[in-house]
């Protein structure tokens, strides 16, 4: 069975597949994002791939990989670049890396809230750019977390769990998204579950987990901006393209809202040139789930989805179709 792996990974997912019966893996020698020609050539041919969230996986992905390919195996928990339709199609199972990077990702979730509402880079460039500055009562103030409302758009793993540390700082939640969470979570949480339009008006920071779909492309827009409080911000750590990048910009010069924390971007790695000369924009490097433990959880776990498949057992986190 040949298991292709499209780029460089924790050794232990490696060790993992090499360790395995009957597979002859094959990783690709680059650690960067393949081009779509290298990818296809990559792929010929596998029984399984274990991809990353900037391979595209499409018909001509599909086409590319030929009619052995039983499972894609996507290291991440967002899925939005694999065609899940086309997939079962041609009966690949996908799957994702869920559970794994929840703690990383809300941990920076909070890190975003609490840089954009301390304004916490912009003090560091401060400092960095050796300009004078001496304490004072009205130096550089922020808003404090205790008593404002957190405003959760998704309450999934990584929402609840941004949700539970905002709690510990003394926010009040409400959250919006498909579905009502179950009771005994809304009571841990004391959420409150409002519309969208509520929560864009109430809150004091917006923080987005909802996954990205055609529902959810740019979702936070310039009317939806308006709708939040002048003083509030917006932090985004699912996928950039959830918000309107030019309009988000626009929005943070003109005051429309305070300040935003990103650490996602619509065409990633470009960040929209409008965000770059704002102070009050916090700017990451998609580093949500970027600690070596949670890197080799996640690609231990899309070793074993692989290898599940391929061995005729059922995958641990399978994508519905
Ligand atoms: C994910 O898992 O979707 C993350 O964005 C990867 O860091």
């Amino acid at each position: 069975m040949r298991v292709v792996v499209t780029r460089r990974v924790p050794e232990p997912a490696l060790e993992l597949l090499r360790a395995a019966d009957g597979v002859e893996l094959r990783v690709s020698p680059h650690d960067r994002a393949l081009e779509p020609a290298e990818l296809h050539g990559t792929i010929a041919g596998a029984d399984a791939v274990v991809t990353m969230l900037h391979d595209r996986v499409d018909d001509a992905f599909l086409d590319a990989a030929g009619g052995a390919l039983r499972v894609v195996a996507n290291v991440a928990v967002g899925y939005d670049n694999i065609d899940v339709p086309a997939c079962a199609r041609r009966s690949v199972t996908v799957t994702n890396t869920p559970g794994v990077l929840t703690d990383a990702t809300a941990d920076l979730a909070i890190a975003l809230i609490l840089m954009t509402t301390r304004r916490l880079a912009e003090g560091e460039r401060l400092l960095r750019s050796q300009a004078p500055w001496s304490w004072s009562m009205s130096f550089m103030l922020g808003t404090g977390l205790q008593g404002k409302r957190l405003g959760i758009v998704g309450l999934g793993q990584i929402g609840t769990a941004t949700a539970r540390r905002a709690r510990a700082f003394g926010m009040e939640v409400v959250y919006s998204g498909r579905r009502r969470a179950p009771e005994p979570l809304e009571a841990e949480l004391a959420a409150t579950y409002v519309a969208f339009d509520e929560l864009l008006a109430t809150s004091d920071v917006v923080s987005l987990h909802c996954p990205l779909s055609a529902d959810t492309r740019h979702l936070v827009g310039a009317d939806r901006l308006r709708q939040m409080k002048p003083t509030a911000h917006l932090v985004n750590t699912t996928r950039g393209p959830v918000v309107d990048e030019a309009a988000l910009a626009e929005a943070l010069a003109s005051g429309v809202i305070a300040g935003a924390g990103l650490d996602v971007f619509e065409r990633e790695p470009e960040v929209h040139p409008a965000l770059i000369p704002l102070d009050n924009v916090v700017l990451i490097p998609h580093l949500g789930s970027a600690t070596i433990e949670t890197r080799t959880a996640m690609a231990v776990l899309a070793a074993r989805n692989a290898l599940a498949v391929v061995s005729g057992r059922p995958p641990l986190t399978p994508v519905a179709p």
